[in-house]
């Protein structure tokens, strides 16, 4: 069907309903019930939540899981993860139980600097667009003022602009590259209200710059925004034993385990077919944990896989090596996070998120993410490199498809007990669903 409408925004909750499910559902009422049974009985948290975006019809829910017994840097965590796949609490579960055995994770933050861009365009000399930079960059931060004191009360603040000529790449095109430190925020409302500041009073000032000719007075602001790629906003997660400490009741062999786990990675260092799931696994943990802590998940996402492709092939994200008989498994990666602003102070969940991590700073947090994001990794390469992934994933994957056919807690029960002694595969559970109903 091909309908528009005008001023959709403006109309009241229950008339947008209205329109959506007279527009698009046959069976109106039931459309209807489906969107209203996930309202939040209290008032005021619903509108919180209504408020949050436009045009909220509904709330989406996604399980809020925890990952207990994480050892990091000899501080024990329960990790909360929100996410909708079946087996990934339960492996980080598992390999943070591992490595409680192991001696835990070891988590250091290498960097914290975050980069936004002016991007403009000039179509002069470089050597005075240079002199004009030079002559105006104590300007431009003395302009933001107003926005960076309360940032450089607390140590943080604008670090650096830079001047880059990307002409070459570009026809005019030239940036001022920022780099800031944010401290506990994420920053993106604080970078990008400076470097609108930036260009402002870079296009201004330029109108006086003396060796500018008419034209190149006109400086072409394009835009100005933060980067998600965050090359120097870096965390690294490890963990570590000797080789013979890696036998538990998957592996009996703990030599041959560690060396299959090895090249397990060796191959997604090299192979970006391979690479992409790999990484994606990582990123299940990741992911799971910056949604719970109310960050922002496609910025994480985007600057990852940005990462992961620095040397001009995409790449595994994390590494293992054996040495001297000690198994090392290791990622560095870059993550900006906050734990003050943005939704961190205002949805419930999030911040019972934070204080179940004994409210960390931000560089906490990028540690606690990171681990997650190792323990995912180690969960998934354990599992394929001995049993295969589809054992624990067709067991947690059991529960989806018993409620698929609506099975009753007795079936279930029945059921489960059953496939602890079958293999899980979706038609084995649809003839034991069928068996019982006989
Ligand atoms: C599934 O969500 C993630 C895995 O595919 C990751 C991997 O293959 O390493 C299991």
């Amino acid at each position: 069907m091909n309908t528009s409408i005008s001023g959709f925004s403006k109309l009241s909750k229950s008339e947008k309903i209205n329109w959506i499910v007279d527009t698009y559902f046959s069976n109106k009422e039931q459309a209807k019930k489906i969107l209203t049974q996930y309202w939040n009985s209290d008032n005021k948290l619903q509108q919180l939540h209504d408020e949050f975006i436009e045009n909220t019809i509904t709330n989406y829910y996604l399980p809020l899981g925890v990952a207990p017994n994480f050892l990091i840097n000899g501080k024990l965590h329960t990790i909360p993860m929100a996410i909708e796949e079946s087996s990934v609490v339960a492996a980080a579960s598992k390999a943070a139980k591992f490595w409680l055995d192991r001696g835990g994770f070891k988590a250091t933050v290498l960097s914290t600097t975050k980069i936004g861009q002016v991007h403009f365009m000039f179509h002069g000399q470089p050597k005075k667009l240079e002199a004009y930079f030079k002559s105006v960059k104590n300007r431009l931060i003395a302009d933001a003022k107003s926005i960076t004191q309360n940032m450089e009360k607390r140590g943080g603040g604008i670090l650096d602009i830079e001047l880059r000529n990307k002409t070459e790449k570009l026809s005019g095109y030239y940036q001022l590259h920022a780099t800031f430190e944010t401290l506990d925020a994420m920053g993106a409302n604080f970078i990008n209200s400076c470097l609108e500041q930036f260009a402002t009073t870079f296009k201004q000032e330029a109108l006086r710059f003396k060796d500018f000719t008419d034209t190149e007075k006109q400086i072409e602001i394009v835009m100005s925004i933060l980067s998600n790629y965050v090359p120097n906003c870096l965390v690294r997660a490890e963990v570590s034993c000797p080789v013979s400490d890696l036998s538990d009741n998957k592996n009996s062999h703990p030599e041959a385990f560690a060396q299959k786990f090895v090249q397990a990675v060796n191959i997604a260092e090299v192979e970006p077919y391979r690479a992409v799931t790999h990484n994606k696994g990582i990123m299940n943990g990741i992911d799971a944990v910056v949604l719970a802590t109310g960050n922002d998940f496609r910025a994480v996402e985007a600057g990852v896989h940005a990462y992961a492709s620095r040397n001009g092939t995409y790449s595994s994200l994390t590494h293992a090596k054996i040495e001297n008989g000690i198994f090392t498994f290791w990622m560095e990666i870059p993550l900006a996070l906050g734990t003050v602003g943005g939704l961190t102070g205002l949805h419930p969940l999030v911040k019972f998120a934070l204080e179940l991590l004994h409210k960390p700073s931000a560089k906490e947090l990028m540690q606690i993410v990171a681990v997650a994001g190792l323990a995912q990794n180690f969960a998934a390469l354990r599992s394929l490199t001995t049993t295969g992934i589809q054992e624990g994933h067709m067991k947690m994957h059991l529960m989806n498809i018993l409620n698929q056919f609506d099975a009753t807690t007795e079936e279930k029960a029945h059921i489960i007990n059953h496939f602890k002694t079958h293999v899980v595969t979706h038609r084995a559970v649809v003839e034991a669903i069928d068996n019982l109903r006989k």
